[in-house]
């Protein structure tokens, strides 16, 4: 990563610094801090409600409420299970930059990331694993590499804010809805408070690096990583819609339900708000030169 001026140094350190020492001041020790119960009654919701892919539609209004309350669990054990797989990448992508040239400045956050994003990974698989029985496996197209590193930086540091964005979306609903069960809305809350420094650095460095391929690339280049993310995007929200999670809460066409959904317009309406923060962080910065994702 290149800064360009000592201005740009004294930015990045001064705000890396201030996440490091909240990280440290909040550090918590997660194997203590949830009350875990045994089990969690099916006949609630494990969800909010304006969560779920069916929020919007005409199912949400016409479906028996057992299978509305058996969707929002195996929904959220979606949820959970897509932070698995998404962590456990995001991980990787992180370990391989801690202390190499040019992640110097923000390694000593990187040992915080690494840490928060492992206990997040351990309490995610503990509520799949104790209320569902099972992590669902992980769909996802694997992910082409460019073969160049400064394409390569810049894209892993903008597929993991993306990330991070979508699931702060739903532990920012999720973490203050009192009609749900004090386990979910708690490993939420938890969730988002570290998020919200993931998500500022996050934006910091998809910034810095941008500025990177904006002094060296073309037009053309830099428009195609465009195309690239907007389509990581529009599959992050696809891969909220499982076919074996509409076959777990007894539908009888699974796919033909994840297909039908997906498409309609009142989802995409839904998919633009889960979005908007992302999407106007990315035009604001000149990194989109436009809106349009679907
Ligand atoms: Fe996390
Ligand atoms: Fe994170």
């Amino acid at each position: 990563m290149l800064l360009q001026n000592e201005e740009a140094v004294d930015r990045f350190s001064y705000i890396l610094k201030k996440l490091v020492d909240v990280a440290t001041e909040d550090h918590y020790n997660p194997y203590k801090e949830f009350e875990w119960v045994d089990s969690l009654d099916p006949n609630q919701m494990w969800m909010s409600p304006s969560l779920m892919s069916i929020y919007n539609t005409t199912f949400y209004n016409e479906l028996p409420e057992a299978q509305i309350q058996a969707l929002s669990k195996w929904e959220s054990i979606n949820f959970y299970s897509l932070n698995v797989h998404g962590i456990r990448e995001l991980l990787i992508e992180v370990i391989k930059r801690i202390h190499t040239e040019g992640f110097e400045l923000p390694s000593e956050f990187f040992h915080h990331f690494i840490g928060e994003e492992n206990e997040h990974m351990w309490f995610f698989s503990k509520f799949c694993l104790n209320y569902g029985g099972k992590i669902y496996v992980d769909k996802k197209v694997i992910i082409e590499n460019s073969g160049k590193e400064i394409f390569e930086n810049f894209l892993v540091f903008a597929r993991i804010l993306i990330f991070e964005e979508i699931v702060d979306y739903f532990n920012i609903c999720m973490g203050s809805d009192q009609s749900l069960h004090p386990i979910i809305r708690k490993i939420n809350k938890v969730h988002h408070m570290d998020e919200s420094r993931h998500i500022a650095f996050g934006r910091e460095i998809v910034k810095l690096l941008h500025n990177d391929l904006k002094e060296t690339q073309s037009i053309e280049q830099l428009y195609q990583l465009e195309t690239y993310i907007k389509r990581y995007m529009v599959s992050s929200i696809n891969s909220l819609y499982n076919p074996t999670v509409y076959k777990d809460a007894g539908f009888e066409e699974p796919y033909a339900i994840r297909n039908k959904l997906i498409a309609l317009p009142e989802r995409v309406e839904m998919h633009e708000k889960i979005l908007k923060r992302t999407t106007d962080f990315f035009v604001k910065n000149e990194i989109f030169s436009n809106k349009e994702l679907f």
